[in-house]
């Protein structure tokens, strides 16, 4: 059956005091809204509708190219007069499911368990349990424990307040029978607001139970009105992403000090150590380990990690392709195209950017490798700089394999160092060598004996 995901987002989010509407706030690098949306897509045969009206422009801005149906309310009127506005899109024969825009870790088995309590003669709404329920539509249930009505908050009488069962704010529902019971939803409550919540009484009377799930997982139905709750509510995603990974056999030295901002997907015997942040998609093989204080991959970037790697602490990996063996670090920094073959070496203090680095190659100190191309087996002496970019343009430096560069050496690109080749320390490089050659281009050395230091007048 087609279920039509109605979420609403259309509300302001005034206490995030801040200019990005609420539901674009980021929760782990992601949108709220990019969170809720990945959840309803995962259901079969759905179609997501999401209500918008404060700052809708830039909200269609950021999930532009997405296959949303995007509905606006022009003035916020109540979550029953939200969901109006997208009624004509609603297939009848389906089931609508609502959802809110900022409650961002519902699980895909929730809905799907919630969805599977709808036929003709239920609709289905999920409920938690509050030790402190102020402020929440409050469940309402007959003597004999039917739910018969949603009390809001503002509406409750002193008795309905004490009650702990809440409404989440989720339900499905028959889209034919939603569509009955909407045109007699009204404003007459003590906010003049349209509430959805009154689907529930009205629905109970045309003879239409509600089948109710009530859910144990606090988190999953938390919504964020706030910095503090999108705070509690990152850590709470963090947690689980700790979870997962060490469910999956990754060595953790602190699931509380790990941040995944991204896809992480890793092999076996995987160690991350502490104040480690992943994002974009990143993949670690069998047996890799990350030192502390490691940022791995970067937003829309890709990063590769082949097995027995070893990233040593307070390395920066932006966007690289690093294969089996490698050792990086402490203190590197991987930027975009950077591709390491097996056994390679990047030591402290070492910047790579569209880079190829051969088979068992050593960058140990103190270097910038832009734009090269480097065999197997090179040694890099410390401080050596490719001096790629002459303001305007970027050139290549190409180094063979077996090549040795001495210490603190300029190579002035577009230049060339042949198989096996030595360049002495020091050296300005702007030419071509050879294979097997020696380079040396610095200023001769001259010794003055017997100088007299100056002495003071
Ligand atoms: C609502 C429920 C309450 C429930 C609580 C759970 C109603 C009347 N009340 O209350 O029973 O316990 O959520 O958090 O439904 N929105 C729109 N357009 C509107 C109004 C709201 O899109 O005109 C969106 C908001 O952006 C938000 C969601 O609907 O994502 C809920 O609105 P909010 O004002 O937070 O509802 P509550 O008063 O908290
Ligand atoms: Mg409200």
């Amino acid at each position: 059956m087609n279920i039509d995901v109605v979420i609403l987002a259309a509300g302001k989010g005034s206490r995030m005091k801040s200019q990005l509407p609420k539901v674009l706030q980021p929760l782990a690098g992601r949108p709220l809204l990019a969170h809720v949306l990945e959840t309803a897509n995962a259901l079969d045969d759905v179609r997501c509708h999401i209500v918008i009206g404060h700052g809708a422009e830039q909200v269609k801005a950021a999930f532009a190219g997405k296959s949303i149906s995007w509905i606006t309310q022009q003035e916020q009127k109540g979550t029953g007069h939200a969901v109006m506005m997208a009624a004509s899109e609603l297939d009848l024969q389906g089931i609508t499911l609502v959802l809110y825009g900022d409650v961002p870790l519902v699980k895909v088995e929730t809905l799907q368990n919630l969805l599977g309590r709808v036929d003709d003669n239920n609709m289905a709404l999920l409920t938690v349990e509050l030790v402190k329920p102020s402020g929440y539509g409050r469940i309402v249930r007959d003597e004999a424990g039917k739910v018969i009505a949603i009390v809001e908050e503002k509406d409750a009488t002193t008795a309905q307040k004490s009650i702990n069962e809440v409404n989440t704010g989720i339900l499905a529902i028959k889209t034919s029978q939603l569509l009955a019971l909407l045109p007699q939803l009204s404003d007459n409550n003590a906010q003049k607001e349209y509430y959805l919540t009154d689907v529930i009484a009205l629905s109970v009377a045309n003879g239409v139970a509600v089948n109710c799930l009530c859910i144990q997982d606090e988190t999953e139905v938390q919504g964020v009105n706030d910095k503090k709750q999108l705070m509690q509510l990152e850590r709470a995603y963090q947690q689980i992403q700790a979870n997962r990974l060490m469910d999956e056999g990754v060595t953790l030295a602190d699931a509380s000090r790990l941040d995944i901002r991204g896809e992480l997907t890793t092999g076996q015997d995987v160690f991350i150590d502490i104040n480690c942040v992943f994002s974009g998609k990143v993949t670690l093989g069998n047996n890799v380990s990350i030192g502390p204080n490691c940022v791995i991959g970067e937003k829309g970037k890709q990063v590769f990690i082949g097995n027995h790697v070893e990233i040593k602490a307070n390395s920066i990996i932006e966007e690289a392709q690093i294969a089996e063996g490698c050792v990086i670090g402490p203190y590197a920094r991987l930027r975009p195209g950077t591709v390491l073959a097996a056994d390679a070496k990047i030591g402290n203090f070492v910047e790579t950017k569209k880079a190829n680095i051969g088979k068992g190659s050593k960058v140990n100190h103190l270097t910038y490798i832009g734009d090269a191309d480097i065999g197997e087996a090179v040694n890099i002496g410390a401080g050596t700089i490719t001096c790629n970019y002459d303001g305007v343009n970027k050139f290549k430096t190409i180094i063979e394999d077996g090549a040795f560069i001495g210490s603190n050496t300029s190579l002035v690109a577009p230049v060339k160092v042949g198989k096996a080749a030595t360049v002495g320390a020091g050296s300005t490089i702007n030419k071509d060598v050879d294979d097997e050659a020696l380079a040396v281009a610095r200023a001769r050395q001259k010794n003055i004996e017997g100088w007299q230091r100056p002495v003071k007048k």
